[in-house]
C-alpha cells in the first residue's frame, strides 16, 4: 500500500495518474483535505480533470483508498489502513511565496507528524519525502548545485516556504533517522510534455513575462534549471520502486545536460511566435540602477496599473531574485540510477504555448494564490474576475 499526500496538487495529481496509468492506483491511498470521503473524491476528480474528461476523471478518483483530513491529524490517526502501508510519497505542502506561519506549520509541523504516523508502519520499505533543490537558500552564481544536507536556520533564503523546507529536512534527519526515509529535491516543476500547462499554469506565466519583458537580472550566459511534471512524477515512481539506491538523497532536476540556457529559451519562444523583446538584455539588480531596468520594462508591456498586474509585477520581481542566481542543480546521482534523463524545457515550450492559451495575466491568477492576491480586490472585468 502506497500512502501519497498531495494528490490533488500538481505534482502529485501527475504521480497518481501515472498509478492510474501503471495499475497501481488501487494500491493507492491518499490523504486528502475535505470534509468526508465523497467530498474528498470530488476533489481528486476535480484536480484530474484537468487532464482528462469528466468521467474518466471521476473513474480515475474511484480507483484509490482515500484518508480524508490533512497531514497534522496523522499523528493520532488510528486508521487500521495505515498500518498496511509499505511506501510513503509524501508532496504535500504549503508553496506559498508569501505565507510565513502556514508554511511552518504544514511543511515542518505537518511532515513530522506524518513521520511519526510512520514510525508505526511495521512492513514500511521507502519514505519518499518531497523537498524543493532551492533548500540551499541564496547562492547566487554556484552555477551547479550538488546535493549536501539542507543548510542551517540563518542562511539566506528569498522566501519562507524554502526555509521552512530545508528546515523540515532537517528535522526528519534529526529526528527520525530509523525511517527509510529517501529525499526528492525537485528544481522548478513547470508544464506537462505531453499535455502543456493544462495540468497547472504554475509558473508557466512567469516564463512568459520573461520573454514579453526581456529583461533578466543575470548573465547572458546563463541558464535556468526547468523539468517537466511528467518526467518528475516518474522519476518518483522510479526511486519509489527501485529495489536499491545508492543515495537517500536526490535532485530531480535538468542538471548539466538539459539545463535551459536563456539563448535557447529566447530562440524557442521566438520559434514560436510569442510576442516578445528581442533580444533580451541583462542587468545586475545589484548595481547602481538596482531592480529599475525590470520595472521599467515591466510598466512598458503591462501599461495596467490595477491590483492584478501590481500583484504580478511583485511576483515577477520575486521569481526573478531566484533567476538571478544563475544556478542548476545536479542531476548525476539520479541519471547514475538508470533513469531516463529530463527533457530540456526549450523542446516542449511550444506544447506549453498552445494549451490552453490563455493572456500572461490569466496564468498568472492560476499562481496568485502563492502571493496572496486576493480575487475579490481584482478590478471587475480584470483578468482575475473573468477566470474566477
Ligand atoms: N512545483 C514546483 O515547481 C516544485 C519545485 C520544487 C519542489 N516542489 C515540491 O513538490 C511538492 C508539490 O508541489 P506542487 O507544486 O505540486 O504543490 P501544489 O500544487 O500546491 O500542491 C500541494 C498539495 O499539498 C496539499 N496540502 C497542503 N497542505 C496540506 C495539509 N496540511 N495536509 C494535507 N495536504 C496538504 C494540497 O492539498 P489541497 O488541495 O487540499 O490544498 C495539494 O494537494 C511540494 O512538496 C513542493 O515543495 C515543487
Amino acid at each position: 500500500m502506497i500512502l501519497l499526500t498531495g494528490g490533488t496538487g500538481f505534482l502529485g495529481g501527475s504521480f497518481y495518474l501515472d498509478a492510474v496509468k501503471n495499475g497501481t492506483a488501487a494500491d493507492c491511498l491518499l490523504l486528502i483535505r475535505g470534509a468526508d470521503e465523497a467530498a474528498c473524491r470530488a476533489r481528486l476528480a476535480t484536480n484530474l480533470m484537468r487532464c482528462v474528461d469528466r468521467a474518466t476523471a471521476q473513474a480515475y478518483a474511484d480507483l484509490c483508498q482515500i484518508i480524508p483530513g490533512d497531514l497534522q491529524s496523522l499523528a493520532t490517526s488510528t486508521d487500521p489502513r495505515l498500518d498496511a502501508v509499505t511506501h510513503i510519497v509524501h508532496v504535500a505542502a504549503d508553496t506559498s511565496f508569501d505565507s510565513r506561519h502556514s508554511v511552518w506549520q504544514i511543511n515542518v509541523d505537518g511532515t513530522l507528524a506524518l513521520a511519526a504516523r510512520a514510525r508505526r508502519m511495521k512492513h514500511l520499505q521507502r519514505f519518499l519525502h518531497i523537498g524543493t533543490a532551492f533548500c540551499c537558500g541564496e547562492t547566487p552564481w554556484l552555477e551547479m548545485v550538488s546535493e549536501a544536507p539542507a543548510p542551517g536556520h540563518d542562511t539566506p533564503h528569498i522566501v519562507e516556504y524554502t526555509r521552512s523546507k530545508a528546515a523540515a529536512e532537517r528535522a526528519l534527519a534529526a529526528g527520525f533517522p530509523d525511517l527509510p526515509i529517501v529525499v526528492c529535491r525537485p528544481s522548478i516543476v513547470v508544464g506537462h510534455t505531453a499535455m502543456g500547462v493544462r495540468p497547472s499554469a504554475s509558473i508557466f506565466w512567469f516564463f512568459r513575462l520573461v520573454d514579453r519583458t526581456g529583461v533578466l537580472p543575470c548573465s547572458p550566459d546563463g541558464f535556468i534549471d526547468i523539468v517537466p511534471v511528467d518526467w518528475a512524477s516518474a522519476r518518483l515512481h522510479d526511486l519509489l520502486r527501485k529495489p536499491e539506491l545508492k543515495h537517500n538523497l536526490y535532485h530531480i532536476s535538468a542538471g548539466l545536460g538539459s539545463r535551459t540556457l536563456w539563448s535557447d529559451f529566447q530562440a524557442a519562444f521566438a520559434a514560436h511566435g510569442h510576442e516578445g523583446t528581442r533580444p533580451y538584455s541583462f542587468f545586475d539588480p545589484k548595481g547602481p540602477e538596482g531592480w529599475k531596468p525590470f520595472d521599467r520594462a515591466f510598466r512598458l508591456a503591462f501599461p495596467q496599473r490595477d491590483i492584478l498586474h501590481r500583484t504580478m509585477m511583485a511576483g515577477g520581481r520575486k521569481y526573478h531574485r531566484f533567476t538571478a542566481q544563475d544556478i542548476a542543480f545536479d542531476n548525476s546521482r539520479l541519471l547514475a540510477e538508470g533513469f531516463t534523463p529530463p527533457p530540456r524545457f526549450a523542446d516542449y515550450i511550444g506544447v506549453c504555448l498552445t494549451n490552453p492559451g490563455t493572456t500572461i495575466a490569466e496564468q498568472f491568477v492560476d499562481d496568485a494564490a502563492s502571493f496572496e492576491f486576493d480575487e475579490s480586490l481584482a478590478p471587475a472585468g480584470s483578468p482575475a474576475t473573468a477566470a474566477a
